[in-house]
């Protein structure tokens, strides 16, 4: 692939086929429904690499959100799927069962952590999941107050969207969602909302949920506390684990369940089968989406039997949730991490993409930090020198890296940090010319080689 693109016409000529079905039919979407970066249609996708309308060929280092897990159209699920396809596509579970559901059940509960009984219930989408875990522990607990973190990302229900704190644009002209919500600071500790060093800040941010506790909301008002482990969507924001191990403490000892947002950190992404077994923390509750279904839509809520099994309520399934292809592809997806070892594999992988890219960071000063976990990893675009977030510099390097193959996406709260999150099977050889082409991109931009493209200019 040749070097120093940004020949727009030439690339405009590539892209063709995509660029026309873009404009013909972009219209019919609505706005909110998407946040196009690319002017791609994708086609098809196998393992980690992803092909458009006119068949150019890309590197995904983002496994479609952390949803391909273990690649793109997995040999393993595929084969699985057409097997149960021929016998039973879905029954609704709420009035029959069948036994994919109820294996996908058994597993989940062996696999989840913590030592107790455990439940489940299943939904399609990750914040459908969010939202049963929010009547779950309300009913449960007969308290109503919830507590969530500032850039947390829960999901686009209504339920889950009270609880998100990414983005007031969520809440805009929405009023009250849901009754009883809040936010504390959660620690990020590149840019620290106290402008403290961890350790000496002696966890303020902490301090502050504990104050929120002495003089705004009665712990025993407090029917659960909701975090993701790592903060995805506000740019891979990983908390000390005497955080988590606290937060775990002070629920524990004020009957307040738990509920961990496992939707992206979970199935192999951090190197462990889900992220809480980094900072040795057991939640009452585990939600569990994305990835679990190999690219089928399923979501569970994993949690302890007496809080699931108290909830009063009736068919609490949606028609289609656990549903027989999902969940088979749900029982597959965990054997193939289980059984091709991608929680070390992600490990060892992450340990030395964090490595490589903080060799680029001593070369290249847009870059302000670069953390991860496994294979959950974000590198933080600054103005040189400085902590400020640089969107348009993370912008620019996203585009050109496409513009060589790759796909990789600006996330967090100013959207300056790029998104790592491969498929955990990716190969070595993959991982150096995903990482190469990163490179490029980041000279390209330290050069000034980078011209501003937009979305909207390619549809003009
Ligand atoms: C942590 C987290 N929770 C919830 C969700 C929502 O999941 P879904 O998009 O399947 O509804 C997401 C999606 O990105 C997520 O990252």
């Amino acid at each position: 692939m040749k070097r120093h693109r940004s020949n727009l016409e030439e690339i405009r000529g590539r892209i063709r086929r995509s660029l026309s079905i873009i404009s013909r039919y972009r219209g019919y979407l609505a706005k909110g429904a998407s946040a196009i970066t690319y002017p791609i249609v994708i086609r098809s996708a196998k393992g980690c690499r992803v092909w458009d309308l006119d068949g150019n060929e890309y590197l995904d280092f983002i496994s479609s959100a952390s949803i391909a897990n273990i690649g793109h159209a997995n040999e393993e699920v595929v084969n699985a799927v057409r097997e149960q396809m021929r016998k039973l596509i879905h029954y609704i579970g709420s009035y029959f069962l069948t036994e994919p559901m109820l294996r996908l059940a058994e597993k989940l509960s062996h696999i989840t952590p913590g030592n107790f009984k455990k439940k489940a219930i299943f939904g399609l989408s990750g914040s459908e999941a969010v939202d049963m875990a929010i009547k779950c522990v309300r009913s449960t607990r007969k308290r109503k107050a919830l507590i969530s973190f500032i850039g947390s990302f829960h999901g686009t229900t209504c339920g889950a969207t009270a609880i998100t704190g990414a983005t007031s644009l969520m809440h805009k002209g929405l009023e009250t969602l849901l009754p009883g919500v809040y936010f504390s600071n959660f620690p990020d500790c590149f840019r620290c909302p106290f402008d403290q060093e961890y350790p000496q800040c002696g966890l303020l941010c902490f301090e502050q949920l504990e104050a929120l506790l002495d003089y705004v909301v009665d712990p025993g008002d407090v029917a659960a506390i909701f975090t993701e482990p790592i903060q995805g969507h506000a740019g891979v924001i990983i908390p000390p684990k005497e955080f988590m191990q606290k937060l775990s403490q002070l629920c524990n000892r004020n009957g307040i369940a738990l509920v961990l947002d496992e939707i992206q950190t979970g199935m192999g992404r951090t190197g462990k089968m889900f992220a809480c077994e980094h900072f040795g923390v057991i939640p009452d509750v585990i939600v569990l989406g994305k990835a679990l279904g190999g690219g089928f839509s399923i979501s569970a809520v994993v949690g302890k039997a007496d809080l699931l099994d108290s909830w009063e309520t009736d068919a609490e399934m949606p028609s289609l949730a656990a549903h027989a292809l999902s969940s088979i592809a749900a029982l597959t997806t965990i054997d193939v991490i289980i059984e091709e070892k991608l929680c070390e594999a992600a490990m060892r992988k992450g340990e030395y993409m964090l490595n490589r890219l903080r060799e680029m960071m001593e070369e290249y000063p847009q870059i302000g930090d670069v953390r991860g976990l496994g294979l959950m990893i974000g590198v933080d675009i600054v103005r040189p020198g400085t902590k400020d977030p640089d969107a348009r510099s993370a912008h620019k390097v996203c585009w050109r890296s496409w513009e060589l193959g790759l796909i990789t996406m600006p996330i967090g709260k100013w959207n300056n940090v790029l998104r790592i999150q491969p498929p955990l099977n990716i190969s070595k050889e993959d991982i150096d010319r995903g990482l190469n082409i990163l490179e490029q991109a980041f000279r390209d931009l330290k050069d000034n080689r980078i011209p501003d493209v937009s979305m909207e200019s390619w549809l003009a």
